[in-house]
């Protein structure tokens, strides 16, 4: 079933096969092609992976078909036999296209109602629909995600798992005026914890079940094999290849998305040693879900933090950092006797933080990226009265270098203008930077494809070898376990567990997050 699609025009028999076809899309920004020649069908009821590294293309071709960009002269694209107007968001809704972006593309101001109740950025659908029936509406659409929120909460108090929840239901919910025939995720699971990955990919497959096509980017290649009919890869705006699940395997998949063998060997944290001294020291932390919060951090050593959605993980870091109100509790950075007591405070103490958020924290969109990385302690370059632009420059290449920011000539560049993961690298770069005595990092490496990955944890070991100390808080319990020497697995705003040596395992930690009887529950069913 393609519900809801308006029926093709006659004599265009042959477009009907395919639920979405698209011919030849090209779009250059600037002189820089970000999608070449791309050819692609889904059909009805179809889990498409595409895949790419970061900057390969994936979200400019999203934004193509939800009417964002316009794809260069030359290309086309049929939904349900129909052509896609370009540029046009309310054309690509009424053939069926539903979208969940890699921003989200949540209004952080409105309430949860507010936003299921947007479609196009407009509040068009359900804009007549009053009262009783909204409200049912509203909680239809949060069933589907199994997500039980106040609807009248602003999204900005909310987790970055919850919000995509709130995007996810909103592209999914009911609606009079059409119903879905192509869903498009963009990395939906970039900050979800596992469980709730679990739940997503449940979501998804019912979704494919009703004859809805599908189009899932990931970073995660677990995902693919997990979820997906066929894969396509991307590599520098071109697509290498389309396959079907079943005749690929993993090595020859990395190989594909980045034309090479991927380096398996982890940069391991365990093989650093721990020095003496106490680099960060928090007593006695109350701030939101969280109470009695201890926990010290010391020269060369990384703390992991693990926890679900509501655990008061989301809250741990920036509450260090003093981002958030803390209700109590004292916060110390490295020799300095005066506790911290604000994200000033604690920049010019030596603490860093990048949050989970990096659109709304984490990075200036309209900076360019220079600008972004030499933010901090732009001090080290101001030779009064001119700005020592060479010395900035120069360094910003460097980071940009180590850590694989693309394009080439993104230092340049708005930060808006990068794509999702380079973005993140940016802002990784930031603050590695700075030498900080002590990082807080919340999912470091969202949304960066995996040869950076494993970059951003060699860099972020080489700070710590160097005599910082970090905590790194992360949905990606693998990530963790990577990085740590320490786990604390957080529940109900405290700590549950906390794992040294042979006891941090993905195994431990999912079981201590989950508590004992989920625990006994999974294991039963
Ligand atoms: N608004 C824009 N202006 C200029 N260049 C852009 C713009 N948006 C994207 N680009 C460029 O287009 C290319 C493709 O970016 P895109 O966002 O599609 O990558 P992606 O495959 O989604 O990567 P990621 O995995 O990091 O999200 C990149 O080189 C990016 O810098
Ligand atoms: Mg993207």
């Amino acid at each position: 079933m393609t519900a809801g699609l308006p029926r093709p025009p006659a004599g265009d028999a042959e477009a009907t096969t395919h639920l979405l076809e698209v011919r030849g899309l090209t779009k250059t920004f600037v002189a820089t092609p970000a999608l070449r020649a791309l050819d692609l069908t889904i059909a009805p009821g179809e889990v498409h992976a595409l895949l790419g590294e970061n900057g390969s293309g994936k979200s400019t071709f999203i934004k193509i078909l939800s009417g964002y960009h316009t794809p260069d002269p030359g290309g086309e694209v049929f939904v349900g036999g129909h052509p896609l107007p370009f540029g046009a968001p309310d054309s690509s809704y009424d053939l069926g296209c539903r979208f969940v972006h890699q921003d989200l593309g949540l209004v952080e101001s409105l309430s949860v109602a507010d936003n299921l109740s947007l479609t196009t950025g407009f509040p068009t659908r359900w804009g007549t629909v009053r009262g009783r029936e909204l409200r049912r509406r509203v909680a239809a659409a949060l069933e589907i995600v199994g997500l039980d929120l106040d609807p009248h909460q602003p999204v900005s108090a909310l987790s970055p798992a919850m919000k995509t929840g709130v995007a996810v239901a909103r592209a999914l919910r009911e609606d009079d005026g059409r119903a879905a025939g192509l869903l498009v995720l963009d990395e939906p699971t970039a900050t979800l914890p596992v469980e709730e990955v679990r739940h997503l990919l449940e979501i998804v497959r019912t979704i494919a079940a009703r004859g809805i096509g599908v189009v899932y980017v990931t970073h995660h290649l677990d995902e693919v094999f997990e979820l997906a009919d066929r894969v396509s890869v991307l590599r520098d705006g071109q697509k290498v290849v389309t396959t079907s699940v079943r005749d690929i395997d993993h090595t020859t998949l990395v190989h594909h998305l980045i034309g090479r063998g991927l380096d398996e060997a982890h940069a391991a944290s365990t093989a650093l040693p721990v020095g003496e001294d106490v680099v960060l020291a928090v007593a006695d932390l109350a701030a939101g879900p969280l109470r009695d919060m201890d926990l010290r951090v010391r020269a060369g050593e990384v703390v992991g933090i693990a926890g679900l959605t509501g655990s008061g993980r989301d809250t741990l870091l920036p509450a260090i950092f003093g981002a958030v109100a803390r209700s109590r509790g004292t916060v110390r950075v490295g020799a300095g006797a005066r506790p911290v007591a604000g994200p000033r405070d604690s920049i010019a103490a030596g603490l860093v933080y990048l949050p989970a958020d990096r659109k709304l924290h984490g990075g200036v969109m309209s900076l360019t990226a220079r600008e972004n990385l030499t933010l901090p302690r732009l001090g080290d370059f101001w030779r009064a009265p001119l700005l020592r632009r060479r010395a900035e420059s120069s360094q910003a290449r460097d980071w940009f270098a180590r850590l694989d920011v693309r394009p080439a000539d993104a230092a340049e560049r708005p930060l808006f203008s990068l794509s999702g993961g380079n973005q993140q690298k940016v802002l990784v770069a930031k603050w590695l930077r700075c030498s900080p005595t002590a990082l807080l990092l919340d999912e470091p490496t969202q949304g960066v494809d995996i040869g950076a990955k494993a970059e951003i944890h060699r860099q972020l070991l080489a700070a710590v070898a160097a005599g910082a100390g970090a905590v790194v808080s992360s949905a990606d319990i693998d990530e963790v376990v990577a990085l740590s020497h320490r786990v604390l697995v957080l529940r109900a705003g405290q700590v549950v567990a906390e794992l040294v040596g042979d006891e941090i395992s993905v195994a431990t930690i999912t079981r201590e997050s989950l508590g004992s009887g989920a625990a006994t529950q999974a294991s039963a069913a």
